[in-house]
């Protein structure tokens, strides 16, 4: 369960890692509070809510106002999949985000929507503090992160091209992992790594040993068969991973 306030969600995450974080998406959305319920009885701390616009990605889903009526002790991990997020970034802290995180490709002033979002503070416990996330399509080039570095708690690579849950892993995300674990060690940047898109049960032992932190999994665990047993069994690899016996 996550601990009582006050607490660091910066910290939590990183004495957690490496977690899941679980994507809403392909939850029973009509039970949404049963299916929150079952994540929190598994151990599940972070769920992850996709935020599509219908313009930087062709889909669109929920807006701040879905977000704000989460209720509960987990960790709200808010995705944007927003074009030109300047301006809309203060209604997802308002509704609640724990961690946002906002797409390098989305505009021309991410730097700018990074400070801003450095000045902003959790809605829900000012204590927690707010993670900011950058996140890079399968099709961008790394060097986009390196004036970002600074302005950033967390480093989500998309494993998909966003828009759509339920999609194939691909595979050159491995090596982008790598890459990025060596460019946050040369640069002494203790900066979470988050991996978003196509993980299953199957391949998160792979993603956990190649150096992500936060491992966002939707799909894989609500299924439509067993969501409980897919996030325990999840969560069991991970703790496993973390403690080779
Ligand atoms: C894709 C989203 C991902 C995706 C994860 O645009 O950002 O979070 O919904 O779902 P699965 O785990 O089904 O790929
Ligand atoms: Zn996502």
């Amino acid at each position: 369960m996550v601990p009582m306030p006050p607490f660091r969600t910066i910290q939590l995450l990183r004495e957690s890692s490496p977690t899941i974080s679980v994507g809403l998406l392909t939850a029973d959305l009509l039970h949404l509070g049963s299916e929150i319920s079952l994540l929190e009885r598994t151990g599940v701390r972070v769920v992850h809510v996709d935020v599509m616009d219908g313009c930087f990605v062709p889909s669109m889903t929920v807006g701040p106002p879905w977000i704000k009526a989460l209720k509960g002790p987990l960790l709200k991990d808010v995705h944007l999949m927003v074009q030109d997020p300047i301006g809309k970034v203060a209604d997802y802290v308002a509704g609640g985000a724990d961690l946002i995180t906002v797409h390098v490709e989305a505009g021309q002033h991410i730097h700018r929507v990074l400070q801003a979002l450095g000045s902003m503070v959790n809605a829900n416990d000012p204590a927690r503090g707010l993670i900011r996330g950058i996140a890079l399509n399968p099709g961008t080039h790394l060097g986009a992160l390196e004036p970002l570095l600074e302005e950033v708690e967390m480093v989500v690579l998309l494993a998909v091209n966003p828009g759509w849950g339920g999609q194939s892993f691909i595979p050159s995300t491995f090596a982008r992992i790598e890459k990025v674990r060596r460019l946050l060690q040369e640069q002494k940047r203790e900066v979470l790594l988050g991996v978003d898109g196509g993980v299953t049960r199957t391949n998160i032992p792979e993603i956990a040993a190649a150096g992500a932190d936060i491992i966002v999994t939707g799909s894989a665990v609500f299924d439509g068969k067993a969501p409980e047993e897919n996030a325990r069994f999840m969560l069991d690899t991970l703790r496993r991973s973390r403690n080779p016996a």
